[in-house]
């Protein structure tokens, strides 16, 4: 089956479907998403924190994502693939921006990118989108910016702040993003640019009126142990059973009931006479 394209996202929107999104990062749990039929996969820098044990994003490198984004694509064939931007890489100039995107495109061969920031960030996306990388955009509270929002809180609450978002979100449709990324703003103010916009906007904290959803994949499978987000749900509860099977596989070792001869090779019974006979 052929992978989805960003065009492709943008008719879901058309056609009122709905654009479920998770986070991946590595080959097994990739290899599981894109049979599940999830039709885009995220390399999030949110990796940083649920795989690396940052306590913000910030630390991520372009080595990270790449490393990451690699292993993600070898393991899927279906879902579109984004590889985040981590924190540096976009900030300097568009050019270093382009610089930046052309290695992840080559050696990790996603099919997007994504990075944070609205009318900021629209020079350089849109370098971009014209050099044919397709873009994901990010707006509302982006945490590589968690220094100036003093955490992770909700964005767009005031009427400046939402009417700055509101131009955010034309600024990145200008500049040529296929979808954008809406993350802790009221759902209200979701829902109106969702109106506003005619690319699709993938929700994170951001209520039901958005076109699609991303969660990161530690968070709805319960992997995640230093906290649960409150706009994410357990769809199962890894963690549990992962701390289970442990101590079911501490207890068989310890009391010699794992491995036992079903896990075993055996050796030839005349080498095995060969090797007791004295002095060999
Ligand atoms: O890094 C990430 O996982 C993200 C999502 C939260 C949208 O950017």
């Amino acid at each position: 089956m052929a992978r989805v394209t960003p065009d492709q996202i943008r008719q879901m929107k058309t056609h009122a479907e709905r654009i479920p999104m998770l986070t991946a990062y590595d080959y097994a749990t990739a290899k599981i998403l894109d049979t599940a039929g999830l039709p885009m996969l995220l390399v999030g820098d949110s990796m940083g924190m649920v795989m690396l044990g940052y306590d913000s994003t910030l630390p991520v490198t372009l080595d990270d994502i790449i490393r990451h984004t690699q292993a993600v694509v070898r393991g899927s064939s279906h879902a579109l693939v984004v590889a985040d931007l981590p924190f540096g890489a976009f900030q300097v100039s568009p050019e270093e921006t382009m610089r930046h995107a052309v290695r992840v495109m080559k050696e990790a061969q996603p099919q997007a990118v994504k990075l944070e920031g609205g009318t900021r960030s629209a020079p350089a996306i849109r370098a971009l989108t014209a050099a044919g990388i397709p873009v994901m955009g990010h707006v509302g509270m982006t945490p590589q910016s968690v220094n100036v929002f003093g955490g992770f809180k909700v964005q767009g609450k005031t009427e400046s702040a939402a009417r700055a978002l509101l131009a955010d979100v034309a600024a990145l449709e200008e500049a040529g993003v296929f979808a954008v990324v809406l993350e802790l703003v009221p759902a209200e103010l979701a829902r109106l640019v969702t109106e506003r916009t005619s690319i699709p906007t993938i929700g994170i904290g951001a209520g039901p009126g958005c076109d699609g959803e991303v969660q990161v994949l530690h968070d709805i499978l319960g992997l995640f142990p230093d906290f649960t987000p409150r706009h994410t749900k357990r769809y199962a509860e890894l963690g549990t059973a992962i701390h289970e099977a442990a101590s079911s596989y501490m207890r068989e070792v310890r009391e010699r009931a794992f491995p036992t001869a079903e896990q075993s090779s055996k050796l030839d019974p005349a080498v095995l006479e060969a090797l007791r006979k004295k002095g060999q």
